[in-house]
């Protein structure tokens, strides 16, 4: 391991028992950082971080269940730790579900990000890395999307993703020593290679990675694959899957970055490679060796063709790029889904319980 540059010794770490958040946990204790999670648990178990600290073979900091909009907790937070930057995850993400609750989808994601920004500021911590999401693309056409592509959000989730990008920004306007990064992720997907942590979605998954790997696994049947008509070359819609391990390895280097800047920086993080639905069911076949049944259906509404990051410019700026490919993220999601059949349901501690 190596010890973090500039003064970012203390992360805070918001939404760090979740799929994201969890493994960059892992990330930062293993380069030396002391870590510090706050996390209401509504779509995580508070068992991860046993699995956290055996990954990483050190402990977290401390771990405060509490709604970041609980601004008199979160405070409290910040009064007894001092915090040098935060890494910002926790939100609601289901795209879906964000069209039927829109309401719950801005106080939560754009309401949760002012509420740390006042904590933040008040306390005088002045570096934040943002989860931002290519949804703020909406229906972008071309095969490469750089940071300029205008922004056109086509559901609620997206917008307040955009919200919060443009609350972030007029924020640093005002308060010069600020320094932001916002990382715009395209499609992280994976799991940490130990296979004891993963993406544990709660009921039937939204998206493909954890769909096929239950499939696969024998939980779901067949897969649906959403569309055998686009313009793509095999008919199937094409994104940017990005390993969840090179997604948080991009939050370590983005601290290192932020240590001698100020203002706010945007950059796409994806590996500039696109592959249809059906290349991962063909890769997730072949990591697992089992067969992905399948039949092909209609369109999902509001899905785009292809969605594909360039990458460059997040390359040109901290010389990094990710490392894992396709195959490798659907080996380790694979060796995630046997050890752990049924998610972290299996071994979840209930609150109330004993492991
Ligand atoms: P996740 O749902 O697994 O994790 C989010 C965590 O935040 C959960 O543990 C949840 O309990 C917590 N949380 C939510 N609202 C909270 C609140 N008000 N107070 C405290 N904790 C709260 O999601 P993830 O996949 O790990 O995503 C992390 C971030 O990355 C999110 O901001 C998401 O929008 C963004 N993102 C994810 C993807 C993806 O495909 N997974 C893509 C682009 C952007
Ligand atoms: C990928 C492809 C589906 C499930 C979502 C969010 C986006 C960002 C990343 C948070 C699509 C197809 C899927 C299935 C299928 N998240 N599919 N059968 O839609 O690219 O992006 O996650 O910020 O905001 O929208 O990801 O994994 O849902 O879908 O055929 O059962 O797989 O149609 O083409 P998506 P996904």
């Amino acid at each position: 391991t190596s010890t973090p540059k500039g003064a970012a010794a203390t992360v805070l770490v918001t939404g760090g028992a979740g799929f994201i958040g969890s493994h960059a946990c892992v990330e930062l204790l293993d380069h030396g950082y002391e870590v510090i999670v706050v996390d209401d648990h509504s779509h995580s178990s508070p068992q991860v971080f046993r699995r956290v600290e055996r990954v990483a073979g050190r402990f977290v900091g401390a771990v405060y269940e509490l709604d970041i909009r609980d601004r008199r907790a979160l405070s409290a937070v910040f009064d007894r730790h001092r915090v040098d930057a935060v890494v910002h995850f926790a939100a609601h993400k289901a795209v879906g579900e964000s069209t039927r609750m829109p309401v719950q989808y801005y106080d939560n994601n754009v309401g949760g990000t002012t509420s740390l920004l006042l904590a933040m500021r008040a306390h005088d911590v002045r570096r934040l890395v943002f989860s931002s999401s290519c949804s703020v693309y909406g229906d972008a056409r071309g095969t490469l999307l750089d940071e300029s592509a205008p922004a056109r959000p086509t559901n609620p989730y997206a917008a307040s993703k955009w919200l919060c990008e443009r609350v972030l920004a007029d924020v640093c306007r005002h308060w010069p020593d600020l320094a932001v990064l916002c990382l715009r992720y395209f499609n992280p997907t994976g799991a940490h290679p130990s296979g004891l942590l993963g993406e544990s979605p709660d009921g039937e998954p939204d998206n493909l990675m954890p769909y096929v790997s239950q499939v696969a696994i024998g939980r779901r049947d067949h897969l649906r694959v959403f569309g055998g008509d686009y313009p793509t070359p095999d008919g199937t819609a094409i994104r940017d899957y990005l390993h969840v391990m090179d997604t948080v390895e991009a939050h370590r280097v983005a601290l290192d970055h932020l240590a001698d800047r100020t203002g706010m920086r945007i950059f796409n993080l994806g590996s500039g490679h696109g592959s249809s639905v059906l290349d991962v069911v063909r890769a997730f076949s072949a990591a697992s060796g089992r067969p992905i049944p399948y039949d092909v259906v209609g369109r999902r509404p509001g899905d785009v063709p292809e969605l594909v990051a360039d990458a460059r410019a997040v390359a040109r700026a901290w010389g990094w790029r990710p490392t894992r490919d396709l195959a490798a993220m659907c080996r380790d999601a694979w060796h995630f889904q046997k050890l752990n059949p049924h998610g972290y349901a299996g071994s979840a501690r209930r609150p109330g319980t004993k492991e």
